[in-house]
């Protein structure tokens, strides 16, 4: 570094206190609004008294709970929804838009998750595309990747996470790269209390380095987070985040559970 140089003392200082991202992905649960504000007393009350001065805390309820979960968010707790459409607006029945996401005070939006790929037959030119009208609206998004149980024995991981991250990147600018958070949720984790080894996961982030550096340069992909995600559980936190040196977790079944999903957000802020 440059003596004097006070751009560059910027960047570096950025790169030192980035934070770290503990995203409770809700899927399709909290089915009464009962059991939602049983959630979020519960949520308010584990929050009470802790400081995570590192880490940004994000909860992503299905749609219909966004404004209630929006009135109770605080400086400390952050609201993101788990899908979006890929046009603004329009005659799309059933669908919601980026814009309807950050009126109800959402900053975040999740993207590509692998039950979307499953069960929605959703592609990563798709991902492209709904990346893309986030960035519009101001949302940052959240984008997983990541490969099949298939996939990974059969040699293709490299392949298929090559395409799946150029693909999800194509025609983004570096200043919007910076805003995408990137998850590496290996699909034969999710929801299977399986967990990838330290050196897989430090592999992938190498692996996913080495992609972006094909088309951003050093600083641009020193302030863009990539995440761990699939069956992150307090037990595994250090495992598949602090290890292998991630930005945060992506917690699906633990983020029904605050206490649990604190727990993990507090030995991730604390790096211990
Ligand atoms: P899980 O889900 O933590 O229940 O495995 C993770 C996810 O789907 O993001």
């Amino acid at each position: 570094m440059e003596i004097g140089n006070p751009n560059k003392k910027r960047i570096k200082l950025m790169e030192l206190i980035m934070k770290k991202y503990i995203i409770g992905n809700l899927k399709m649960h909290l089915l009464t609004i009962a059991e939602r504000e049983r959630y979020l007393d519960w949520m308010e009350k584990g929050m009470k008294g802790k400081k995570f001065n590192d880490a940004e805390i994000i909860l992503c309820p299905p749609y219909v709970h966004l404004e209630a979960f929006s009135q109770r968010k605080n400086k400390k707790l952050k609201l993101g929804a788990q899908n979006l459409f890929q046009e603004l607006k329009g005659s799309f029945t059933g669908e919601v838009s980026a814009g309807m996401i950050k009126a109800v005070g959402c900053e975040y939006v999740i993207i590509g998750h692998s039950e979307r790929r499953k069960y929605f037959g959703e592609t990563s030119a798709l991902a492209n595309q709904k990346i893309k009208v986030a960035l519009k609206a101001g949302l940052n998004p959240i984008y997983c990747f990541g490969e099949t149980r298939a996939e990974r024995d059969g040699g293709f991981i490299k392949d298929v996470i090559t395409n799946q991250i150029l693909t999800a990147v194509e025609g983004i600018s570096p200043m919007n790269l910076e805003k995408i958070i990137f998850a590496y949720e290996p699909v034969w984790a999710v929801g299977t209390d399986v967990i990838p080894k330290v050196n897989e996961i430090l592999e992938v982030r190498i692996l996913w380095k080495k992609i972006l550096m094909g088309k951003f340069n050093a600083k641009t992909i020193g302030r863009t987070s990539l995440l761990y995600g699939g069956s992150v559980k307090s037990k595994w936190a250090k495992e598949v985040c602090i290890d292998p040196e991630m930005d945060g977790v992506l917690v699906g079944r633990e983020s029904l559970v605050p206490d649990e999903f604190l727990k993990i957000a507090e030995i991730i802020n604390n790096n211990q």
